[in-house]
């Protein structure tokens, strides 16, 4: 058994090994390569991990680790990984010193338990004493290791700013802040300095015919999921034409079969058609003939989205239970404004003042594909991040500051109980010291140094009875000038849940691993041979 944890351990700390050097603001990147020669260039350790072609199952539980706090958090997939790591070679020693995984297990969810409760009696401050600076100081602080880092400062603007516009509190008095409400677009061209933050929704196609207007204010808006192209008669069914002259009425009224849908949306208000598939010349014309804008080839999440924020809804079929067809003024999605802009090489629609919620669109401009992904990846992760801080309206400080704080009050605990899992919290905290140590190494630092030093502070406010000395729990690292500072002064703050959810999972995950005393590979399933019946 010993043999066997020992292969899951190397294997896990191989996985966190590849991604320990892009933690923190001055991590570096990682190039990937995939079989066809497509490269990926980010810092982001979900991103990472997902890429990597991984063989050991327990080493596989990790990449899935990433994951789960991506989608929960957003941030924070490098620490989590690193953390579960560090938690499992310790565990792997105790076990090596002949203490039961159970003992293990057992003061791993105690310490758990306390750190949280640690943290959200001690550690976490709320925004609403901060103001907005805390904000814009979390979206820089989850900026500031990405290739964004030093230009932070605009960004986080725009990105506090999206967030701000597209909040909203429901009946219950919760804040929501859908991320999804902030759309990302981009475009070649320009300089990342020129990307910019539209009040509205964007899309990444222009008007379908030229005559169309360019603009239209309090626009009414039709969302058909369906051709508009000339009525054809179903594969299969014949039509014996014995007179020619019928054979031209047929056409005829093919064509006037789509002629009329598209009176119908027009009679009913329409004077913007977003349509998801084609629609033929001659129903342009007729588009263009009622002054209306209408857009062909509209991505479905977009047309989806702009319903939703329009209060409009999807057509698929005009049809109605009668047989007949018809098309209702309530399908309708209302906004203020819609106009067609140029941006870079590419014409956008532009939808403003959308009636049911608020929408934001960031343009990112940027010099390639591979920077633009990386920017979009950074700027997901920071919305997250204003999302969390909004919705739960607390931060704590970062650079080390948390981790080694627990570290030293689970120390303290660790003394208080008379049990064998004692050994499994030392353990714990010793553990969580991987954040800074990794964060000062990347860094060039003295890790061992500056951990000695970060301890000392956080002990004495441990101890503290003063108000002053108490301020020194918001120690952390100062990875430019290798000191210790005050993080929460120098604004380099995380949302709370993301370093509790982290924890969490991390604790989780070793657990889930240590559980496994053995690995069973089976017999592939013999598949049926069909013949054989
Ligand atoms: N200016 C700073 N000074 C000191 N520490 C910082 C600073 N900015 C960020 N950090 C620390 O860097 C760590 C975050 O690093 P990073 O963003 O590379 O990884 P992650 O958030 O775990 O993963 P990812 O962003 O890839 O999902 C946090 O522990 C944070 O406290
Ligand atoms: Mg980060």
């Amino acid at each position: 058994m010993l043999n066997f944890f020992f292969m899951i351990v190397m294997a896990v700390q191989s996985l966190s090994n590849i991604i320990k050097s892009s933690l923190g603001p001055q991590g570096l990147d990682k190039m990937l390569v995939d079989d066809i020669g497509d490269v990926t260039i980010t810092n982001d350790g979900a991103t990472i991990l997902k890429q990597l072609e991984v063989q050991h199952p327990a080493a596989k539980v990790l990449v899935e680790l990433s994951q789960i706090q991506d989608r929960e958090v957003g941030d924070g997939t490098t620490s989590v990984v690193i953390l579960a790591a560090e938690f499992l070679k310790r565990a792997n020693e105790l076990v090596k010193n002949k203490i039961h995984p159970t003992s293990v297990m057992t003061g791993y969810r105690l310490a758990l338990r306390e750190s949280i409760k640690f943290i959200q009696n001690n550690m976490t401050l709320s925004v609403d004493s901060l103001g907005r600076e805390a904000l814009i100081n979390a979206a820089k602080t989850s900026m500031s290791s990405k290739l964004l880092g030093h230009e932070s400062e605009f960004f986080s603007e725009m990105i506090v700013s999206a967030m701000l516009n597209v909040k909203q509190v429901n009946e219950a008095g919760e804040v929501k802040c859908p991320v999804k409400a902030v759309h990302i677009l981009k475009t070649h061209g320009k300089s990342i300095k020129e990307s910019c933050l539209v009040d509205g929704y964007a899309i990444e196609a222009g008007r379908s015919a030229q005559g169309m207007p360019y603009h239209m204010d309090n626009a009414k808006i039709a969302f058909i999921d369906f051709n508009l192209n000339k009525y054809r008669l179903a594969m299969g069914v014949q039509v014996l034409v014995q007179d020619p002259e019928n054979l031209e009425k047929i056409r005829q009224r093919e064509m006037d079969v789509t002629r009329e849908r598209c009176k119908k949306i027009i009679d009913a208000g329409a004077n913007v058609i977003l349509c998801s598939r084609g629609i033929d010349d001659f129903a342009l014309k007729y588009f263009v003939e009622h002054n209306c804008i209408a857009i062909r080839r509209v991505k479905k999440n977009d047309l989806r989205r702009i319903a939703n924020c329009t209060g409009g809804k999807i057509v698929v079929s005009l049809a109605d239970f009668e047989g007949e067809e018809h098309f209702e003024e309530s399908f309708l999605g209302n906004c203020t404004k819609v106009f067609e802009k140029r941006v870079g090489d590419w014409d956008y629609t532009f939808f403003e003042g959308m009636k049911a919620t608020k929408a934001q669109t960031i343009i990112l401009r940027g010099a390639n594909d591979f920077f633009l992904d990386e920017v979009e990846r950074s700027m997901h992760d920071s919305l997250c991040v204003i999302k969390r801080v909004l919705e739960s309206n607390q931060v704590v400080p970062g650079g080390g500051a948390v981790e080694v704080a627990l570290s030293i009050f689970l120390d303290d605990y660790a003394r208080t109980l008379g049990t064998r899992e004692q050994l499994a919290i030392a353990e714990f905290s010793e553990a969580l010291q991987i954040i800074p140590k990794t964060l000062a190494i990347n860094a060039a630092k003295d890790a061992t140094d500056l951990i000695a030093k970060l301890r000392v502070f956080h002990n004495a406010s441990l101890k503290a009875e003063d108000e002053e000395k108490k301020q020194l729990k918001y120690s952390g690292l100062d990875l430019v000038n290798g000191k210790v500072r005050n993080n929460l002064k120098a604004g380099v703050l995380e949302p709370a849940i993301s370093k509790i959810k982290s924890l969490k999972f991390a604790t989780e995950a070793a657990i889930t691993i240590l559980r496994i005393d053995d690995m069973i590979k089976l017999a592939p399933k013999e598949q049926e041979d069909p013949r054989r019946r």
